[in-house]
């Protein structure tokens, strides 16, 4: 962070501050209590909040909902404790807060962090009128896991992917000064969960994960530290350990590469009970040992549990805790405090507070959510529906006519989504459209099941609306099977049995294994879970009003069996390769087909589009060169060859096939989504330096190294490329 004039001036008065402070005091800023709303077990209690921030013991409440609770409370903190230092009030405000966006794995979907970016920037001023300071977002968590049902909260598998978002949420949140988050369009962010939360083994929740020092840097770090450069105030503590040691616990990542290897001078703030749960870990012996490991390896606030309160005074007696630890974890609280602007305007105008989604808010989720779906499949020339065409539509489908599109970590109070059904009646006002559940999200019933065949069977095309709610994704949500719950796999049988042209659009958020009934049906969209604005997003789509584009930001597998199944895998002695499928002794499945249902990177348009051969701008650089920070150009020509606009993405693979580490197969490092119109032809740009293609070893002290070789670089539409171009490194 640069010493200017607001940083010099923050210092002072940190220090100011810290020199008339108590210790209890100083220990209270680093307590962070829940009020009413609970995102965890056994928080909760306005009351205490209260007392302890009348007090002087509080320095943050998480989940004080409604701008006239959060200035109440704001009020006793500043005219009833005897330092009067404003509260700093945090809430997950993950993609929306009355504006629901679609969920982050659909934002990913966008290839295009812009989407993003335009929910951050809604979804801060939303949270900000409302006494909002501090969002507990964005998520950057790599995972391979699809089981995991936070994945609907990542930006999926590939860590390229999710540091161009996690940079585009930041700035979308925060604006561009991080030094000066004090607007009242503007909230702190949070880099979480810091670090490896997705690759909690079996995809459960909370679970162990065991990484190399090269997969922890390579795969699930990046995100972060591009984050952390982008400004991000905050990081969040993740719950699971890292090689044995929790990351509440571990030095070696809060300390030693996020605050000295980054530079990052922001608030290190645990999860939910976090601290304490490093007893239930097996780390610490009692809560006294859980904070003090908690406290010097680098967390500076404690979210609901209260080990550093309870404890801090007799570890800092007893020498167990550091005074500078403590001063400097008090310091960047204070310092995110000061660059809110909480001193100066601590309280919010309740008569400006945004109470519901407005015309224009709409609409950016609307186009926010048409950007995100992906057309997996589309024969026949099904999709779009042609509105002078189909005279009458079947709309069936658990989902068809529900509001519970949202998605996890929607608000309390959040509207519900526009349905499926309503949206395709508004964008086809003269078709007759018919609407049948058939059978429910889940369990056994099927007792709908023909009138829903029926309507389908008398209509010039049908649309199914099936996948899982959003319930069944996001924290604690873990699934063992993918399929579609309940009886919804029947019903897509039956329906596309009617013979009637038959889309089916999914929700959900996660990947889920379709491969029972995806050769029946000639076109599917996958929807995710789209947000508010779900209908009318979904029938944009469906009629072509808006040309699809999305791609997986996640490989969907054929069966649960396969996982982890991702584009992005290291290499093997003995790969298997599809022009000797009968070769045994190879990786792969005896009972299985190889590879997946839809790979990363998959996603098809109402169009088609031509990429030529990639050409360099230079085709040897040295590593002197690249550690320098030149670069080289790779130019991709892009034709739209069919008959209609349309939009693609472009995608760039590098592959290093001869490393000192095995390397991925494939790493994504460049993308673009493009528009083109019939016929138009553009060439497509992307810049690769040392970051592109080096890689971090395995030294814990943190080394990226350019090694000597040949680059093969790969373009296409998804991640099914091969190598077109290659660059030597010399
Ligand atoms: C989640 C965090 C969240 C926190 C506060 C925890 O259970 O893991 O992501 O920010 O609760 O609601």
């Amino acid at each position: 962070m640069p010493h200017d004039a607001t940083s010099d001036d923050h210092q002072t008065r940190i220090e100011d501050l810290l020199g008339r402070m108590t210790v209890e005091e100083k220990l209270g800023q680093l307590q962070q209590l829940a009020w009413a709303w609970n995102t965890g077990p056994g928080g909760g209690g306005t009351a205490d909040v209260e007392a302890a921030a009348r007090k002087g013991l509080l320095g943050s409440v998480l989940n004080v909902v409604g701008a006239a609770n959060s200035n109440a409370l704001q009020r006793i903190a500043v005219e009833e404790s005897r330092l009067g230092i404003p509260l700093v009030f945090g809430l997950d405000v993950i993609h929306g807060f009355h504006t629901t966006f679609p969920i982050p794995l659909a934002q990913a979907a966008a290839f295009d962090p812009a989407v993003t970016r335009t929910d951050g920037e809604v979804s801060a001023a939303e949270a900000r009128s409302n006494g909002i300071h501090w969002t507990f977002s964005p998520m950057m968590d790599v995972t391979h896991e699809p089981r995991w049902g936070r994945i609907a909260e990542s930006t999926g598998e590939d860590p390229y992917l999710a540091a161009r978002y996690a940079v585009a949420k930041v700035h979308g949140y925060q604006g561009g000064d991080p030094s000066d988050l004090s607007a009242p369009d503007r909230v702190a962010a949070c880099a979480k969960h810091f670090a490896a939360y997705g690759g909690a083994e079996g995809g459960r929740d909370y679970n162990t994960v065991d990484v190399s020092e090269q997969r922890l840097r390579n795969l699930y770090l990046p995100p972060f530290e591009a984050a952390v450069e982008a400004g991000a105030a905050t990081v969040m503590a993740a719950f699971n350990t890292i090689s044995g040691v929790p990351a509440h616990a571990n030095a070696h990542t809060l300390t030693g590469i996020l605050k000295q290897d980054w530079g990052f001078d922001g608030v290190v703030v645990s999860d939910w009970t976090g601290v304490r749960e490093l007893i239930a870990h097996g780390n610490a012996a009692d809560e006294a040992d859980a904070g003090r490991l908690a406290l010097s390896a680098g967390v500076d606030m404690e979210m609901v549990s209260t080990t550093f309160a309870d404890h801090g005074r007799s570890l800092l007696d007893s020498g167990a805790l550091r005074q500078d630890r403590l001063d400097d974890a008090v310091a960047r609280v204070l310092r995110l405090k000061l660059r809110l602007g909480l001193f100066e305007r601590p309280y919010v105008d309740e008569a400006a507070a945004i109470t519901a989604p407005s015309t224009r808010t709409r609409a950016a989720a609307r186009a926010a959510a048409g950007r995100c779906m992906v057309l997996l499949k589309n024969e026949d020339g099904v999709l779009p529906l042609d509105a002078g065409i189909v005279r009458s539509l079947a709309v069936v489908g658990p989902f068809a006519d529900s509001g519970d599109l949202l998605g996890t970590w929607s608000l309390p109070g959040a509207p519900e989504a526009v349905p499926v059904l309503r949206g395709l009646r508004e964008a086809l006002p003269d078709a007759d459209v018919t609407h049948a559940r058939g059978v429910p999200a889940d369990g056994p019933d099927t007792s709908g099941l023909a009138e829903a065949v029926a309507v389908a069977a008398a209509a010039d095309a049908v649309v199914v609306v099936v996948g899982e709610p959003p319930a069944v994704s996001g924290e604690a949500a873990v699934r063992s099977d993918l399929r579609l719950p309940g009886r919804q796999e029947e019903l897509v049988a039956a329906v596309a049995a009617t013979g009637t042209p038959c889309v089916v659009v999914l929700v959900g958020g996660r990947p889920l294994t379709i491969g029972a009934w995806a050769d029946r049906v000639p076109a599917i969209v996958m929807a995710w879970h789209p947000g508010i604005e779900a209908g009318p997003a979904v029938a944009d789509v469906l009629t072509g009003a808006v040309a699809p584009g999305g791609k997986l930001p996640v490989t969907f597998p054929r069966t649960v069996g396969q996982i982890p199944l991702y584009h992005n895998h290291e290499r093997t002695g003995r790969p298997y390769d599809p022009a000797t499928p009968q070769e045994k002794y190879v990786s792969k499945y005896l009972d299985i087909a190889d590879g997946p249902q839809f790979p990363f990177g998959h996603g098809l348009s109402y169009t088609t589009f031509a990429l030529g051969d990639p050409a360099l701008s230079r085709e040897r650089i040295t590593t002197d060169e690249l550690h320098a920070g030149a670069t080289v150009e790779v130019a991709v020509p892009v034709r739209n060859t069919g008959a209609r606009d349309g939009e693609e993405v472009v995608q760039l693979y590098v592959q290093d096939p001869a490393a000192s580490i095995a390397q991925p197969v494939r790493r994504l490092r460049g993308f673009r989504r493009i528009r083109l119109a019939a016929g138009e032809e553009r060439t497509v740009r992307f810049t690769l330096g040392a970051a592109d293609v080096g890689f971090w070893t395995n030294d814990p002290a943190g080394v990226h190294t350019v090694e000597p070789g040949e680059i093969h670089l790969h373009t296409g539409t998804s991640s099914h490329t091969h190598a077109r171009q290659t660059l030597l490194i010399t």
